[in-house]
């Protein structure tokens, strides 16, 4: 525990009070939160391991070239960038610069989640431009349908040496035989090719199928009533095919990322625990997935992020059964992933606090160690050009500045407190 000082350096910020009420204009006065005994026991019981890829990150497909670089023009046509995107052999210093502060903490590689909602609408064309939309992105957001081109390959090449990926591959789109390409191209473009390669990760957010999108953006992606065992049938037959079929996985099985639930999914129906047998029937799982969002972006910080006993309860009701059932049968569980609110009600002014503050850096410090001590084999945190939760933004464009976010900070803190 020799990271206690920063824990009380935090507790005393926290304290801090305004004191513009205070007589005789005493002004600064700083209450110090009295000193917390930490007595940890002396032998770790049957505390998980921690990984030491623990602390990572998801990039957003189409936000990935931004993150990394060496791809011009690699961006939908709305995001109006203000600055011409890294370029072609021009890594993204300024994110390489933000994973190696976490690298060099856990003195490991930083593990990166590429995907999202924006992956799973994706066809692949070698000779087309980066990204081309072929929807109204105004209106569907990242379920517009996008083609990737070869020019948006080469992010892969520009993070850190060693960057350990997951690669998700599209399945509400299903083209087979694109997906196999795809997939292949993907690790053509690592630098060391699947040594790089944490998993291919299939799908996103499958329990959302039945019921999005809607009309204008296309009907659903699947027929009303598909549920986990339509999901694991099909699952697994892209499980096979891709594992016949690109030859870099050397026919290994257990090479992919299975379930990758949303945030909030009725576990009475997606239940992992309940569908385990299903989705393990031929060994292809190597990690289970699913996202957390903790907030919604019409609260208020106290009541959605900075209430330890409210963090520790959802996290508990969303993960507890589903970490230690995977734990007993030795199957990794990440939060594949995650961020802190999320704004689906598009009729209330999103509260900013929730996201670039010292509330939400705590907010990350404290969840990223609750699920440390649940088993939790990895935090995908989910970040994008532009979205208000990302703990950068890595380009500067009309909306925001090039900027560090404040939620960044619970990241170095995590990294620290297990590992320096
Ligand atoms: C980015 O980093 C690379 C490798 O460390 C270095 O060669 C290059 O000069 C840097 N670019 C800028 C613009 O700082
Ligand atoms: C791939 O993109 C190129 C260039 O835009 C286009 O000419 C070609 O028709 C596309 N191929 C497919 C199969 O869509
Ligand atoms: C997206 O593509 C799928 C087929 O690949 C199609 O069914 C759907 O209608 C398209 N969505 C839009 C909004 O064009
Ligand atoms: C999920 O399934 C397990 C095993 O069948 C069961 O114990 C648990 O109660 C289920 N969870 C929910 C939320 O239905
Ligand atoms: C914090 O969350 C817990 C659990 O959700 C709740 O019972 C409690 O009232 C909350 N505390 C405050 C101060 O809002
Ligand atoms: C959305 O937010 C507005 C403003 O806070 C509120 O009046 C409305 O009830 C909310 N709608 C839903 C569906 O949550
Ligand atoms: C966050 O939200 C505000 C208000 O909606 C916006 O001005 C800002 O550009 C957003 N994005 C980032 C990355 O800060």
């Amino acid at each position: 525990m020799r990271n206690s000082n920063t824990l009380l350096l935090l507790l005393g910020i926290i304290s801090t009070s305004p004191t513009h009420s205070d007589p005789a204009g005493v002004v600064g006065q700083i209450r110090i939160a009295p000193a917390v005994e930490l007595r940890p026991p002396k032998t770790a019981g049957n505390a998980p391991n921690v990984n030491q890829g623990f602390v990572g990150f998801g990039i957003e497909m189409s936000s990935f070239a931004e993150y990394g670089g060496k791809s011009l023009l690699a961006r939908l046509s709305c995001a109006l960038l203000t600055e011409i995107p890294p370029g072609i052999n021009r890594p993204n210093n300024f994110s390489n610069n933000l994973m190696s502060a976490i690298s060099t903490r856990t003195r490991a590689p930083v593990h990166i989640r590429v995907g999202g909602t924006s992956m799973d609408n994706t066809i692949f064309n070698t000779s087309s431009s980066a990204l081309t939309a072929t929807g109204d992105q105004d209106t569907c957001h990242l379920h517009t349908n996008v083609t990737i081109g070869g020019p948006w390959l080469p992010a892969f090449k520009s993070f850190p040496v060693g960057t350990r990926f997951t690669v998700q591959l599209p399945l509400a789109r299903n083209h087979p035989s694109n997906r196999v390409k795809f997939a292949r191209a993907c690790i053509a473009a690592m630098p060391s090719k699947t040594l790089q390669l944490d998993a291919n990760e299939i799908g996103n957010e499958p329990d959302l199928y039945p019921a999005s999108p809607k009309p204008p953006c296309g009907p659903p992606d699947r027929l009303n009533g598909y549920g986990p065992n339509d999901y694991a049938a099909e699952w697994i037959a892209a499980a096979a095919d891709i594992g016949a079929q690109v030859g870099a996985l050397n026919g290994q099985k257990a090479w992919f990322q299975a379930m990758t639930l949303s945030s909030g999914v009725d576990q009475k129906i997606w239940n992992i625990t309940a569908n385990w047998n299903a989705i393990n029937n031929d060994g292809f799982p190597k990690t289970v997935s699913q996202h957390y969002y903790q907030a919604n972006a019409c609260g208020n910080l106290q009541d959605e992020l900075m209430n330890h006993s409210k963090t520790v309860s959802m996290l508990e009701t969303s993960f507890g059964t589903t970490a230690s059932f995977l734990r007993n049968h030795e199957i990794p569980f990440v939060l594949g992933e995650v961020g802190s609110a999320l704004w689906p009600n598009r009729s209330c002014t999103p509260n900013l606090q929730l996201y670039g503050s010292l509330g939400g850096a705590l907010w990350t410090a404290d969840m990223m160690l609750h699920t440390m001590a649940m088993g939790i084999e990895r935090i995908s945190m989910q970040q994008g050009t532009n979205f208000n939760f990302s703990a950068w933004q890595p380009i500067t464009t009309l909306f925001a500045p090039k900027a560090v976010h404040g939620n960044w900070y619970g990241h170095v803190f995590a990294a620290d407190f297990f590992w320096v």
